[in-house]
C-alpha cells in the first residue's frame, strides 16, 4: 500500500505530517511522491486565512479523476480545515473518503485499513491526546522539527487555531528528549522545536528554558531553534538562557500582528508596543546582529490610517531581519468575524503593499550587515539555478549561496566569508570547516 501527504500551512502542519507517516509506515505502507502511484491520499490542510482553505479545495479538487481511475483510492482530509469544516467538506467534494481531525491521527491505519464504511468525520477535540511516543519522520537528515506543545491557550480576536487545534497541550519533556535523542543519533545536528505559543511550554515545574537547556546537552545537537514564541512570555531566566547558550541561534520569530497599541489591545495580544521593543532591544544589545522576524497584519478591523502609520513607525524602530506580512481574514467563529468590517479590500490591499516595501528595505539594509563576516553555514542542498553552488543558512537564518573548495554534504558545516549580495542574497566563499 502506497500513501501521499500534501502538506498545506504551517510548520506544525508539517510536522505533524511526519508524525502521520511514521504512522502509516508502522503498519506497512509505502510512501511515494506521485499522486497516481497511492492507494491513499492525504491533504493536511489549513484554516489561517480563507486563502488557505480556497487553495486546498481547489488543489483537493484537480485529483477527483484519479477517483475514476483507480476506485480502491481513499482520499482523506486533514488539519485543521478537516475540523474546521468537518462534514460540510462532503458537499464541496464529494468524492472524498475521510475527514479526520489533528487529534485523530493515531487511529489513521485502523480507519483507512480497516474501516468498510466511508464518509465518515473524526474531528472531536481530545484533550489527553499528545502523541506521547509517536515520533515524527525526520524532514532532513540534518534538521528536523520537533512538536512541544499543541493548541493554543490565547484567544487573539482574528485567530482560527484555537477553535481548531483546541486548548493549549504540553508534551511530556522526557518524551521531547527522546525524540531529540534520537534524531540525533540518526545525525540530526539542528532542532526546530514547535507550538503556537512555544515559549509558554510549561510542564509541572519543567519550564521552556529548562527544556533549551537540556536539549543543549544532547550531543551531536549543534543548533536550536523555536518557533513561534510569545511576546509576553518571555522573562528574565528565558532570555538568560537565550542570550547564553551558544547553542540557542541567534534568531527569533516574533510576531508582531500590529504597532498600534488600541489594535494590539483590540487583537487581545496581552502586550504593548513598548514591551515588544524592549525584547528586541534586549537581544540586539547583546548582539547588534541578532535577527528578529515577525508576522504582521495589515487592515485588522477598526484599524484606522493613524493605527497603520504607527505600525510602520514600530516596523522601522525594530528593523525586523524579515516578515511574514498579512492582510486581515475575518475568520468564522472567531471574536473579531462578529465585527462589521471598516475598511475595503482595496485599502487593506494598500496599507500591505506599503508595509511589504519598507520591510523589503529594512530587510535589505539588515543583510547589508552580515557582508564581509565570517559566518558558520550549515549545508543544506545545491542551488536550483547553479548545481556547481550550494545553499545554507548562518545561524542568524540567513541563507548564503557559496562555491564549495572540496565536496559538501547536506548537513555538514562550513565557514565561509561574505563577500557578495546580489538582491537579497548573501554569497560567500568557503574559507573553512
Ligand atoms: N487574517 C490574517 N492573518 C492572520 N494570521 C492569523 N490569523 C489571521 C487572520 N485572520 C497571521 C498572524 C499569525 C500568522 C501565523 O498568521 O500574523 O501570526
Ligand atoms: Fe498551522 Fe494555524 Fe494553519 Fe493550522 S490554521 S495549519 S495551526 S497556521
Amino acid at each position: 500500500m502506497k500513501y501521499h501527504i500534501a502538506t498545506f500551512g504551517c510548520q506544525m502542519n508539517e510536522y505533524d505530517s511526519g508524525l502521520l507517516a511514521n504512522l502509516l509506515e508502522s503498519v506497512g505502507c509505502q510512501v511515494t511522491s506521485k499522486k497516481e502511484e497511492a492507494d491513499f491520499i492525504f491533504f493536511n490542510t489549513c484554516s489561517i486565512r480563507e486563502k488557505a482553505e480556497d487553495t486546498a479545495i481547489a488543489r483537493i479538487s484537480q485529483i477527483k479523476s484519479l477517483k475514476y481511475k483507480n476506485p480502491n483510492l481513499k482520499i482523506i482530509i486533514v488539519g485543521c480545515m478537516a475540523k474546521n469544516k468537518g462534514k460540510a467538506l462532503f458537499k464541496r467534494l464529494p468524492f472524498i473518503d475521510y475527514v479526520i481531525g489533528p487529534d485523530h491521527y493515531k487511529e489513521i491505519p485502523e480507519i483507512i485499513l480497516k474501516q468498510k464504511s466511508y464518509q465518515r468525520v473524526y474531528t472531536e477535540f481530545d484533550e489527553t491526546e499528545n502523541y506521547q511516543g509517536a515520533y515524527a519522520k525526520l524532514q532532513t537528515p540534518y534538521s528536523t522539527s520537533i512538536g512541544i506543545q499543541r493548541g493554543c491557550n490565547k484567544r487573539c480576536s482574528y485567530c482560527i487555531v484555537p477553535y481548531v487545534r483546541g486548548k493549549e497541550k504540553n508534551r511530556d519533556p522526557l518524551d521531547i528528549l527522546a525524540e531529540v535523542q534520537s534524531a540525533a543519533d540518526r545525525g540530526v545536528s539542528e532542532i526546530m522545536l514547535l507550538g503556537q505559543t512555544v515559549n509558554a511550554y510549561h510542564k509541572d515545574d519543567f519550564s521552556f528554558a529548562t527544556l533549551l537547556d537540556k536539549i543543549s546537552q544532547i550531543n551531536g545537537i549543534e543548533r536550536i531553534r523555536f518557533t513561534s514564541p510569545h511576546p509576553k512570555h518571555y522573562n528574565d531566566e528565558l532570555i538568560d538562557v537565550l542570550l547564553s547558550n551558544s547553542k540557542i541561534c541567534n534568531h527569533v520569530h516574533l510576531p508582531l500582528q500590529s504597532g498600534s497599541d488600541a489594535i494590539l489591545k483590540k487583537m487581545r495580544r496581552q502586550y504593548n508596543v513598548e514591551n515588544f521593543l524592549s525584547i528586541v532591544e534586549r537581544f540586539r544589545n547583546n548582539n547588534p546582529l541578532y535577527a528578529v522576524t515577525t508576522d504582521i497584519i495589515s487592515g485588522f478591523v477598526g484599524e484606522t490610517d493613524e493605527d497603520f502609520e504607527q505600525t510602520l513607525e514600530v516596523v522601522k524602530k525594530a528593523q525586523f531581519d524579515n516578515a511574514f506580512m498579512f492582510i486581515y481574514s475575518p475568520r468564522a467563529g472567531t471574536e473579531s468575524f462578529q465585527e462589521k468590517e471598516t475598511l475595503s479590500e482595496e485599502e487593506k490591499q494598500e496599507r500591505h503593499e506599503r508595509l511589504v516595501v519598507i520591510q523589503n528595505e529594512i530587510t535589505m539594509q539588515r543583510n547589508k550587515l552580515m557582508f564581509n563576516r565570517n559566518e558558520k553555514i550549515l549545508v543544506e542542498r545545491p542551488s536550483t539555478k547553479d548545481p556547481d553552488e550550494w545553499v545554507g543558512k548562518t545561524e542568524n537564518f540567513k541563507k548564503v549561496i557559496f562555491k564549495p573548495t572540496k565536496i559538501v554534504h547536506p548537513g555538514d558545516y562550513v565557514v565561509c566569508h561574505i563577500n557578495d549580495i546580489r538582491g537579497w542574497t548573501l554569497r560567500g566563499e568557503v574559507v573553512g570547516e
